[in-house]
């Protein structure tokens, strides 16, 4: 049994998360995590709200209410959507926790104690209008690489660029507008990463297991050249910046950046949970206490993949202590909404809430799985939608299991029968099933969305393809111990089925699973006779209520106008 720490990029807590937040990160995490788990490996799945910064203390002024006490409600709706996403996190925390304040602080005194935090007087954009510094989303303007005029201090939107809000063109307040700034005087903590740079480059060119997409980026971050990096900022809301527990001459009432605490969580993470269950964190984290045995895998969209490759690890490395780090980096590209990306700030496409509210979770689950933006960015449209409910999970999963159950209800009194002699037919299908699932553990296995999702349909169709030609309704007319073979077989292929769907369907695998008896849904192994033989003769099965309904153009014509769609699309 293998030890698998998977994490997914933690969501700012400046809102309910949109479907391009769940497709790049926490959905395919999810996956991965119950993939593993069924394969009987040992599981550490954590999340967080990412609740510092300015993201937060924006959100909370424009919804007028402290911040903490904004913080504190949001964090409790983000964690009701992921449970009811089915998103199986081991402990969704929070950035904002004792364990991550402590962690954070330990980590500022380790670096500066080796030489790699040094203190600088740094010059930031000041709001005379607001009487304050603007630090990172405090201040917009027109970005310097590509020309966007809505560019965020910290990271254009849309080249992806880290930003220094003095890199801004035209530069304004995001609280007044007002373009009344100046350039002061203030005094900061940096990160030295360009003391770091051969180590860094060494540690990436150890990742061998990183896919294409986020080694590309990691790569270019260090062929760029590393700056050195302010992880302190002047705002109230925050990690405060302490040495050696004591309040910082000169820094009083400072705190360190959100992009320096954040990864930190993702080890507070694990002692918030560690703390609440009385698992033990270290053998997770610490390679002195059993760490080196574990693979760490992490989820998160392409603009995260800097702080990861980059950012964080010169945080654990530069540490000098024996801090496990990431093996394999799995980032996504964007997903669009229409061909522009989905927005938090623009309220625009399908945001966490109002998706359950019109679909159940596994009919996102499997479009944010099969048209996951993977190897480049993808749109989302009704239009595809329509297509993976109707095609893929109504018209192949819905339709074999339920014509098989309803056929077994009617024909068998709903129990399963006593099989007969098998013939060449269930010879087939075996050997296809046998191809099919190596495919289909390999790419959950390489962590490959769309082609999982490839994989898993195929499995599906074999079981139309099979009671197509085995035809049980003609066999039952003459030779009802051929139909009862047929009938057995189908039976123990919808148990099949929700054991290697439950990681990207979990709810509708556990109600297959019910319909036929079964609750293990472990991972299937190589001998297929012993798998299709595991719902015995006389057992009662019957048809669930319809697994996956239709989505009828009415519902698409009035889910366009609710979500502002293009008409077009309608
Ligand atoms: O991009 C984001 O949504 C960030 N909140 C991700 C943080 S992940 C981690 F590094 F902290
Ligand atoms: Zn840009």
């Amino acid at each position: 049994m293998a030890r698998i720490l998977i994490t997914s990029a933690l969501p700012y807590i400046n809102g309910i998360k949109h479907l391009g937040n769940l497709a790049g990160s926490m959905a395919p995490a999810d996956v991965q995590a119950r993939f593993q788990r069924a394969r009987g490996n040992e599981v550490l799945f954590l999340c967080a709200t990412d609740e510092h910064g300015t993201p937060a203390e924006l959100a909370a002024q424009a919804a007028g209410m402290e911040v903490r006490a904004y913080c504190d409600a949001m964090h409790e709706a983000q964690k009701a959507l992921a449970a009811g996403f089915g998103l199986s996190f081991d402990w969704f925390g929070r950035t904002s926790s004792p364990q991550n304040a402590a962690l954070t602080q330990h980590f500022a005194d380790v670096l500066e104690d080796r030489g790699f935090i040094e203190e600088r007087v740094d010059r930031q954009l000041y709001s005379l209008d607001d009487q304050r510094f603007l630090p990172d989303r405090y201040v917009e303007g027109t970005c310097p690489i590509c020309g966007y005029g809505q560019a965020r201090g910290d990271q254009c939107d849309n080249c992806g660029s880290l930003l220094d809000p003095l890199e801004l063109k035209d530069p304004y307040s995001v609280i007044s507008k007002s373009r009344n700034l100046e350039v002061r005087e203030t005094r900061h903590l940096y990160l030295r990463q360009t003391g770091l740079e051969s180590d860094l480059r060494a540690w990436v060119d150890a990742r061998t297991d990183w896919p294409a997409l986020a080694r590309s980026i990691a790569y270019k971050h260090l062929d760029d050249g590393l700056i050195d990096r302010g992880i302190t900022r002047d705002l109230s809301w925050g990690v405060p910046v302490l040495r050696h527990g004591r309040p910082r001459p000169g820094m009083e009432g400072k705190v360190f950046y959100v992009w320096f605490d954040a990864p930190i969580e993702y080890i507070a993470a694990a002692q918030e949970w560690a703390d609440a269950t009385g698992g033990d964190w270290t053998r997770w984290w610490r390679l002195d206490q059993g760490a080196q045995d574990v693979r760490y895998i992490e989820f998160m969209g392409k603009d995260n993949v800097a702080f990861h490759s980059v950012s964080f690890p010169a945080t654990l490395l530069g540490s000098g202590e024996p801090w496990k780090t990431v093996d394999t980096l799995k980032a996504f590209n964007w997903l669009n909404w229409y061909g522009q990306p989905f927005s938090t700030s623009h309220q625009r496409g399908i945001f966490m809430d109002a998706a359950l509210e019109i679909l159940p979770a596994d009919i996102w689950r499997w479009c944010l799985t099969a048209y996951a933006p993977e190897h480049s960015d993808s749109s989302f449209t009704f239009d595809q939608l329509v297509a993976a409910v109707n095609r893929d999970l109504a018209d192949v999963l819905g339709n074999f299991v339920n014509r098989i159950l309803r056929f077994c209800e009617s024909r068998f009194e709903g129990v399963a029968p006593e099989g007969g002699e098998e013939g060449p037919l269930e010879a087939q299908l075996k050997a296809d099933l046998a191809a099919g699932l190596a495919e289909l553990t390999a790419q959950f296995e390489a962590m490959e969305s769309r082609k999982s999702a490839q994989a898993l349909r195929a499995l599906w169709s074999l079981g139309n393809v099979y009671l197509q030609e085995a035809a049980p309704w003609t066999a039952i007319k003459t030779d009802p111990v051929r139909a009862a073979v047929i009938v057995r077989t189908a039976i123990n292929l919808v148990a099949l089925y929700a054991r290697i769907s439950a990681p990207i369907l979990p709810y509708s695998a556990a109600a297959m699973a019910e319909a036929v008896g079964e609750s293990r849904l472990d991972w299937p192994g190589d001998d297929l006779a012993a798998e299709l033989a595991r719902v015995p003769a006389g057992r009662p099965v019957r048809s669930p209520p319809l697994l996956f309904a239709k989505i009828e153009p009415e519902q698409v014509a009035i889910w366009s106008q609710r979500f502002g769609a293009p008409v077009e699309a309608a």
